[in-house]
């Protein structure tokens, strides 16, 4: 595999504080082609040897504004037990429903565009139902659940132009840890 030529923006540039525009249909060649890469480079992010031989950080999702477009548009992988690989491709996405359970990520969440160690957790709801146009513009239904559903919540906060440290507060970053899940 042939690591996809993009930049992912760091926390620092501002344009991962703008919230993204609905996308129109059809998509354009090149909007297709820059999500084809983005899933091409989580998937080889996930994979031990291009991750050393390239340097990569594991990522699990990518919000196209990460590489400096705002369309309200994201991509996640997901290593299954067998390790092959499950993309999504979820365009102007809009949650509907969502459990009253919350969960955290025990470890921390992180972003490829955080560069730096954060500490704290970020409360997420544990399951959420999504509507959302898929790559023809039909619209799609899809429940996910436990870090499937984090990742989803993340990655529509990039749309919004939130990052998950907005979530935290550096002051008592533990706040309220027992009244959620973590995972
Ligand atoms: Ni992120």
């Amino acid at each position: 595999m042939k690591l996809p030529n993009i930049t992912i923006l760091d926390e620092v540039d501002k344009r991962l504080r703008k919230k993204s525009s609905e996308v129109t249909f059809p998509l354009s060649t090149k909007d297709k082609q820059n999500i084809e890469d983005m899933i091409t480079y989580l998937k080889m992010s996930q994979i031990p040897e291009y991750e050393e031989e390239y340097d990569l950080r594991a990522g699990m999702g990518l919000a196209y504004i990460q590489i400096g477009i705002p369309k309200r548009i994201f991509v996640i992988v997901e290593e299954l037990e067998d390790e092959s690989f499950k993309d999504y491709i979820i365009i102007n996405p809009k949650i509907i429903s969502h459990s009253e359970e919350m969960i955290y990520v025990g470890e921390g969440e992180g972003c490829l565009s955080i560069n730096r160690e954060v500490e704290g957790i970020v409360p997420r709801f544990a399951r959420v139902t999504i509507e959302y146009l898929d790559l023809d513009g039909n619209t799609k239904r899809i429940r996910v659940r436990e870090d499937i559903a984090i990742a989803f919540q993340h990655e529509i906060d990039h749309l919004n132009g939130i990052l998950f440290i907005d979530h935290i507060d550096p002051k008592n970053p533990y706040k309220n840890a027992e009244k959620y899940r973590e995972i």
